[in-house]
């Protein structure tokens, strides 16, 4: 696996470093608010599991999976609910915890189903950002690093299904993806 990885972007301690970061400013933002987390499945599971453990104050949590890459490197501009919260965001304070902003399709989407569902601020984390690929007008309220024009994988993100659980972001080879 590590093989098909031409170079490490982002180390697991930088990452590490970061993830701590957030999570201690997240602490203060929502102290006494018992804001709902949700992660956003698949690519967000392992950034959520890390920052959660670096937030000090009551929360709650709740997972959505969407996705609208497939099996590709470039977002196909639909984004299917594969699987919805089990909990009514209607007055709550929504984190929407993500592992990384692309053309800002998923999140635009996102943000709209939960302020339509009645909640009542949304506020989005993400752990990587790629401005560069921007389409949408939507920006994180919280970002870690910004990364540039490169196809990355690790630490949740995947290229069809993979390299997932790498523990740091690398780019992969060209040679192993076709675009
Ligand atoms: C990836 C990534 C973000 C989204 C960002 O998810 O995890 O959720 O794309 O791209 P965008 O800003 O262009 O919408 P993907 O659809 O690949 O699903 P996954 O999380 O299950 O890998
Ligand atoms: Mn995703
Ligand atoms: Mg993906």
């Amino acid at each position: 696996m590590q093989n098909d990885i031409q170079e490490v972007l982002i180390t697991r301690k930088e990452i590490e470093d970061k993830v701590a970061e957030l999570g201690a400013i997240l602490s203060k933002e929502y102290e006494g608010r018992n804001p709902l987390v949700i992660c956003v499945l698949k690519g967000a599971f392992i950034f959520m599991a890390d920052l959660v453990k670096e937030i000090t104050v009551p929360i709650e949590l709740d997972f959505m999976a969407v996705s609208s890459y497939g099996a590709s490197t470039k977002s196909s501009g639909v984004v299917k609910i594969i699987k919805d919260l089990d909990t009514s965001v209607e007055g709550r304070d929504v984190l929407i915890v993500e592992d990384i902003i692309d053309s800002g399709l998923t999140l635009t989407y996102l943000i709209d189903v939960l302020r339509r569902r009645g909640a009542k601020s949304t506020v989005v984390v993400t752990l990587f950002d790629k401005p560069a690929r921007r389409t949408a007008d939507l920006q994180a309220d919280y970002t870690g690093f910004v990364l540039p024009d490169e196809f990355v994988v690790g630490y949740g993100l995947d290229y069809a299904e993979k390299y997932r659980n790498l523990p740091f972001i690398g780019v992969l080879k060209p040679e192993v993806y076709t675009t």
